[in-house]
């Protein structure tokens, strides 16, 4: 089955000319396509390629479209914001009003503060944590992603188990052309899902240690969730030692729960760095903690901070993920693809691993379960997955270009579950059929 995309293909051609590697960001096109699909628009859990193919989409724009695509209700609260003016250098009422729900929903939220990206609020969770214990150094973990800026970006997606070094003490591997060397001498870089790593090196260090970073489940590379009592855990061993626990809640952040991963897993951290998912699709982050952490002197600026069109788009996001019974139907979407799935791989005799929590499932074929830490990445056929992605993308079901973590909407339905189930058993079939 092949599907026409001869439009998006001239339309890489001509971004090339103009535009540094054809594309605005580095993740819109995958290493091993020739070229993206261009977007046409977007309505609920479906996206239209300028060729006029229609796709059920699962990549959710890297997580921002909790709502789905174009969403009436949030469109109305961010056209009444154009009208009555987009960015004034104010304060705005509403900000106040983000920011009370924030505090209320939020487990270690007393006070909060904006930023326009991921990146940026985690710079300012370091500097908050250095400015708070007048220590310098940060524990963070290999496969975890922070963002891109060079002391954020350190043993992100080292490309072998032999390029990271020792498991009980890697090297810190730099990710991109043009990052100082410097920028990892205050990172140490542990695997995760080891509290013995983790103790040992607090132990030894514990005067130096500001924070330790952690995605408090590790969405970046393929998904994996903490172990049993580990978060508990680094929770105690943090406070033992006078050193702050960071959740870097970009992706789980009003996804796996209202009040994040903190919420769902019952461990308050003292930092907390939330964007994406919620202002469903605008450009807007923050931080939040104690008042005594985040009054340390720090005084974030940002041109784009907080402003008003964002904060309204926020604002209806929060109203709308709050009603009753989101999160359970979220759940039992993700479980329909999750069964679904793994009933085709006893019925086609595939190993993987399906799992799903809340709005994220994840798909990992030559694995047959969880996974702990960044190292078992390399165990993941990643060239299987590649072959189906390609197929389910023919066929109208759009998953992520890269990797097996997939995020849904509240505009999936049952109906886009049958459709995708559907088309994975098609693709089986055409994989997998000697095994049948
Ligand atoms: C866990 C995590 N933290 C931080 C970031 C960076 O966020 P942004 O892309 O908004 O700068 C990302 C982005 O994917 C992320 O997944």
């Amino acid at each position: 089955m092949e599907i026409h995309t001869e439009t998006s293909k001239k339309l890489f051609q001509e971004a090339q000319q103009y535009l540094v590697g054809g594309v605005a960001s580095s993740l819109h096109k995958a290493e091993h396509e020739e070229y993206p699909i261009y977007a046409s628009h977007g309505k609920g859990s479906r996206i239209w390629d300028v060729d006029g193919n229609e796709y059920i989409d699962y990549m959710g724009s890297f997580g921002p479209s909790l709502l789905g695509f174009s969403h009436t209700e949030l469109n109305k609260a961010v056209c009444e914001q154009i009208e009555r003016g987009t960015h004034f250098a104010l304060p705005t009422e509403s900000v106040n009003q983000l920011s009370k729900r924030l505090v209320e929903i939020i487990p270690c939220a007393e006070v909060v503060g904006y930023q326009s990206s991921g990146t940026e609020a985690n710079l300012v969770n370091f500097r908050l944590a250095r400015a708070f214990t007048g220590k310098s150094k940060i524990i963070k973990f290999e496969g975890h992603y922070h963002g891109w800026a060079d002391e954020l970006s350190i043993s992100v997606k080292p490309l072998s188990l032999k390029s990271m070094g020792p498991r009980n003490k890697p090297w810190k591997c730099l990710e991109s052309a043009g990052q100082l060397e410097s920028s990892s001498d205050e990172i140490i870089v542990l695997p995760w899902n080891d509290i013995e790593i983790l103790e040992k090196t607090i132990k030894r260090h514990k005067h130096e240690i500001a924070a330790v970073i952690t995605e408090p489940v590790m969405y970046n590379a393929e998904p994996i969730k903490p172990l049993p009592g580990y978060l508990e855990a680094m929770r105690q061993l943090t406070k033992d030692n006078d050193i702050l626990l960071i959740f870097d809640e970009v992706i789980t952040g009003f996804r796996v729960a209202l009040g994040g991963a903190q919420e769902l897993y019952g461990v308050t951290p003292d930092l907390v760095t939330f964007a994406k998912a919620f202002a469903g699709g605008y450009p807007i982050a923050g931080v939040a903690g104690s008042r005594e952490i985040l009054q340390s002197g720090v005084h974030p600026a940002g041109t784009f901070n907080a402003n008003p069109l964002c904060v309204a788009a926020a604002i209806a996001t929060l109203d709308i993920i709050g009603r009753p019974g989101t999160y359970e139907n979220m759940q039992r979407i993700t479980d329909r693809i999750k069964d679904g799935v793994n009933f085709l791989a006893s019925r086609y005799r595939v190993n993987l691993w399906c799992d799903s929590q809340v709005s994220i499932w994840q798909l990992s074929f030559g694995i047959d379960g969880p996974m702990r830490e960044y190292r078992d990445n390399f165990k993941v056929d990643k060239k299987t997955y590649l072959d189906f992605y390609k197929r389910c993308l023919d066929r109208g079901v759009r998953l992520h270009s890269g990797r097996g973590r997939f995020y849904i909407s509240t505009a999936h339905t049952d109906k886009d579950v049958d459709k995708t189930l559907q088309v994975f058993e098609d693709v089986f079939k055409e994989m997998f059929n000697n095994h049948a």
